[in-house]
């Protein structure tokens, strides 16, 4: 199957919107969650008493890039993004990121887990009075998963690897039905899919949710974070500007699915796929353990559209913690500010979590390759904040000691202005392929997906834009479903 099944089950259906009515629960569309103005006045009035994390099916809504940045109440405005300045970046290029704090649970993977859950619930493929929404994920997404379970009412599984940052464990603990932890660390995802085939066989009626294989995930970025990139470029690029390309670090390659829909839009964009320099799956076939929680997983995921990747790039996981370091502790803060980095910004350099850290790296470097000047304009995202490693900071604290300004010095000059090009790939077509076959490990000797899938992936034309197509078509089943609740005048 190369698209998401949308085939209705009517009878089952009946009982997602029975469980809908009992709950008060409205489901937003695709339309709606990329421009908030098409958001009836009823529900943007009830989000007034409603905090950014609380578990209120309301807060469905705010599923979007567009929220007001604050902790309650706040409506929709603009696109959240920053603009990082070459003082700071140490290239010419203009880099814009996008910021995942401001979505429920501070982190846009809420969207992905959504989109996975939301058509077989309107569809009446997941019965929520009688299955549990299982949600295998390095952390973010089981935590998204499980908090659209809980405001959609469907009990959940949240499966995450142990070694996974306690912040993420804490907040499961609240939320998800039930948290199984899986042995290892970020990379660890054999272990993950082992623990959902057991899980499969064991008679329980469940439905598990592979973000590294459903296209609901690549559709969601498609489509909203594609959306909103582009909204941000529109705003954002002068007269002379050039859109040049996006970077994403993939975990299960959902969020890049955005630059297929910014090539559409920018047809001579790039997108630069990264990872970490500690386990270099795309740029070597590589494998290992690495500390830039989300991304990684020692595995190419189905959804991942290699035929579209230009360039690999895996950055080092020493960038990326002692840039934490300088980016929030007090030493670092003040050296950056001495160097020029507007203080404005400085204040919130922690709206970068480790992975965000990582995908700044990753538009620098792209930038260095490219010599991109300063009318040269790159986007990446920030999936979450320091907010989900601040017992990270502490860790490093006790084990290296106070963050002082030599430390600062060093890791601005090494990590930040010092990045060169090493580690790097420029995609011809036969490296493309190579990646892509590294699925068949995976997929097909493992996880079930046929010969002919793993073909038609790389040779069917129209493989990938079926699914790029689906969004209306799921908006409608979800007009409908809310139709039949019949809470929306
Ligand atoms: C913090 C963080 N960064 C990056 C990613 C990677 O995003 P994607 O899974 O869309 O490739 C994830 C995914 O879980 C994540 O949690």
């Amino acid at each position: 199957m190369t698209t998401i099944d949308l085939t209705v089950d009517k009878s089952r259906r009946k009982n997602a919107i029975k469980r809908a009515k009992e709950r008060n629960i409205i489901i937003p569309t695709y339309a709606q969650m990329k421009d908030p103005s098409k958001i009836p006045a009823k529900m943007k009035d009830e989000l007034k008493n409603v905090g950014l994390w609380d578990v209120d099916p309301r807060n469905l809504f705010r599923i979007t890039w567009h929220n007001e940045p604050k902790a309650k109440g706040g409506g929709f405005g603009g696109v959240n993004y920053l603009e990082l300045p070459s003082s700071l970046t140490g290239v010419p290029a203009r880099i814009f990121v996008l910021i995942g704090k401001w979505f429920p649970t501070g982190a846009h993977k809420v969207g992905a887990a959504f989109s996975c859950l939301v058509p077989r619930l309107v569809t009446g493929q997941f019965d929520p009075t009688t299955q549990k929404a299982v949600w295998p994920s390095t952390g973010n997404y089981c935590r998204g998963g499980a908090y659209d379970s809980a405001m959609l009412a469907c009990e959940s599984i949240a499966i995450l690897p142990e070694g996974m940052s306690k912040e993420r464990f804490e907040w499961l603990s609240k939320i998800a039905g039930e948290t199984i932890k899986t042995p290892g660390s970020e990379s660890n995802v054999k272990e993950i899919f082992d623990k959902c085939k057991e899980l499969r066989a064991s008679g329980q009626d469940l439905m598990i949710f592979n973000q590294f294989e459903e296209f609901g995930n690549y559709l969601w970025h498609y489509e909203v974070t594609g959306h909103a990139m582009e909204e941000v470029l529109r705003k954002i690029m002068r007269k002379n500007d050039h859109f040049r390309g996006m970077a994403s670090a993939t975990g299960s390659a959902g969020t890049i699915a955005s630059g297929d829909y910014l090539k559409q839009a920018f047809p001579d964009s790039k997108i630069v796929a990264s990872e970490a320099l500690q386990c270099p799956t795309l740029l070597e076939n590589g494998f290992g353990a690495h500390r830039i929680e989300g991304i990684g997983d020692k595995h190419v995921p189905w959804i991942h559209n290699t035929k579209n990747t230009d360039v690999v790039v895996a950055i080092d996981d020493n960038a990326v913690v002692n840039l934490s370091r300088l980016f929030n502790e007090e030493a670092g803060r003040a050296y950056l500010v001495e160097k020029g980095v507007p203080e404005t910004l400085v204040s919130q350099l922690d709206l970068l979590g480790f992975s965000g850290i990582s995908n700044v790296l990753s538009c620098i470097k792209a930038a260095k390759y490219y010599e991109m000047g300063e009318n040269d304009v790159m986007v990446t995202i920030l999936t979450d904040s320091m907010e989900l490693y601040r017992s990270r900071l502490h860790e490093m604290h006790t084990e290296f000691g106070e963050y002082t300004e030599t430390n600062a010095a060093a890791d601005f000059a090494h990590y930040l202005h010092g990045q060169s090009t090493d580690n790097m790939l420029e995609l011809r077509y036969s490296d493309r392929r190579r990646v892509h076959n590294l699925k068949y490990y995976t997929w097909v000797e493992q996880q079930g997906k046929t010969y002919d899938e793993i073909q038609a992936q790389w040779y069917q034309p129209d493989y990938w834009t079926s699914v790029q197509r689906q969004a209306n078509e799921i908006d409608g089943l979800i007009e409908e479903f809310n139709g039949e609740v019949g809470l929306v005048k």
